[in-house]
């Protein structure tokens, strides 16, 4: 099990306090990261840019943070992994970059359970940029089952056909908390006979895991996804990177979606002609969040650490290699924590009448976040005395707003707690006994 006790010194919001229960938009960053940001100070240079001692230590220590994240996931190599802004900017990047393959009467398939994210790119591609180019794709958008917040794979399966290009779902929705059956999309996936340019016969998948990557293990080679996102900054990091896990054929063929410096072969930049970077580098345009991309990495060797044994420092700030043995161990002790946590949060929740839980009924079937709202109090109003009371939440349709025009809620608007490595049972008591004081 997790060791809360431990961990929770090592973040200064904690010790000041703070019931951190709104995780799912973005974690707490620990000490160990805050000291690391001071030290890198020292050596602070551009990558890739420069000859000196400091420029060479920083672009090794930021292009083998690559490495780290392409090991966190079970990829094959850094040329896997492309580091964008956030996970959104990662979605856009498959969009633009994907966009000159699309044929006129294509179609894609996504969900109504989308964060915005995994949805309006796919709706602006569609809508707004094919047209342009006398280009027909639909956006075709599977349901879920309003009671248990499941998706209608029967749904998806009857959209996917041989005019579907890609599939876009979330891992898990931030906002019914439900984990999406992965393996079962991708057979779908599959199934469609879509001619790629390759000559490869199926439909791409891209799998949105902001909410599931922080939060469980991922294989992406035993899930077989073509391109799964997800943000650092729901995973102990600062705020500021992104990531893109593709396959390498796969990137290898598609086109960049930002030019410029940097993303370019040494040398290759003639009137006529521009040779791309090698991977990973090619999707790399302009000077990276070179502090932010090392903290990212680190967060993830620190995250394996608090989880197997806190103070310990086995990974972090080390070079060495991500056992996946570790991670899966990691990780499925951080799920394990959070079901409990889950769990507790329903069973609470679940004694107020005038309260409706949006999701699975049972903590197996969902993340670590619950969202609800009352018969006559407003989400908003909820949230704002649960900051009085010391309790932070949020309020809104979190982004989910295709699933909040679903359930028909006026304002499209639920109350959500989530929770984390750090938080302990403790937390969730005073969250929902803070619930079902202000409702
Ligand atoms: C499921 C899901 N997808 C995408 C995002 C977007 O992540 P970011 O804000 O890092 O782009 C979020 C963030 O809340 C999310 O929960």
């Amino acid at each position: 099990m997790i060791d809360t006790q431990k961990i929770r010194e090592f973040f200064p919001a904690i010790k000041a306090g703070r019931v951190v229960s709104n995780n799912a938009a973005s974690t707490q960053i620990p000490v160990q990261l805050l000291d690391l940001l001071k030290e890198l100070a020292v050596q602070y240079d551009n990558v890739h840019r420069g000859q000196s001692r400091s420029s060479l230590l920083t672009t090794e220590a930021f292009e083998s943070s690559y490495d780290t994240i392409a090991q966190f996931v079970g990829a094959n190599s850094r040329k896997n992994i492309i580091l964008y802004r956030n996970a959104t900017e990662a979605i856009n990047s498959v969009m633009y970059s994907l966009m000159t393959e699309f044929k006129d009467g294509d179609n894609l398939v996504t969900t109504l359970m989308e964060h915005n994210s995994n949805y309006v790119p796919w709706y602006g591609l569609c809508h707004e940029i094919l047209p342009k180019f006398g280009l027909n794709v639909e956006c075709r958008i599977a349901k879920f089952d309003k009671q248990t917040g499941v998706l209608d794979l029967k749904h998806l399966k009857s959209l996917v056909d041989n005019k579907t290009k890609l599939v876009c779902s979330s891992g898990a929705s931030n906002f019914l908390g439900t984990i999406n059956p992965i393996k079962k999309i991708r057979t779908i996936a599959d199934s469609s006979g879509y001619v790629q340019p390759t000559g490869e016969k199926k439909s791409y998948l891209l799998i949105d895991g902001a909410q599931v990557v922080p939060n469980a293990f991922i294989d992406v080679n035993e899930l077989d996804v073509d391109f799964l996102v997800w943000s650092f900054h729901k995973m102990m990091a600062p705020f500021g990177v992104g990531a893109l896990y593709a396959k390498e054929e796969l990137l290898l063929k598609m086109r960049p979606f930002l030019y410029g410096g940097d993303m370019i072969a040494e040398g290759m930049v003639s009137r006529e002609k521009v040779e791309y970077n090698s991977l990973p580098w090619k999707f790399t345009a302009g000077t990276p969040n070179i502090l932010g991309t090392i903290l990212s990495a680190q967060a993830l060797r620190l995250l394996i650490d608090f989880s197997l044994n806190p103070g310990k420092y086995r990974y972090f700030m080390t070079d060495k290699k991500l056992a996946a043995a570790d991670v899966k161990k990691a990780m499925d002790n951080i799920r394990s924590h959070e079901k409990a946590l889950v769990g507790e949060a329903l069973k609470i929740l679940e004694q107020l009448p005038s309260v409706n839980i949006f999701g699975p009924k049972n903590a197996a079937g969902r993340t670590s976040l619950v969202a609800f709202t009352h018969k006559c109090k407003s989400p908003f109003k909820i949230a704002g005395e649960l900051s009085e009371l010391g309790i932070e939440s949020r309020a809104g349709c979190h982004c989910a707003t295709l699933a909040h025009h679903y359930y028909e809620l006026n304002p499209p608007a639920s109350c959500r707690l989530s929770f984390y490595i750090y938080n302990n049972i403790e937390d969730v008591r005073k969250a929902c006994l803070a619930v079902k004081k202000c409702v």
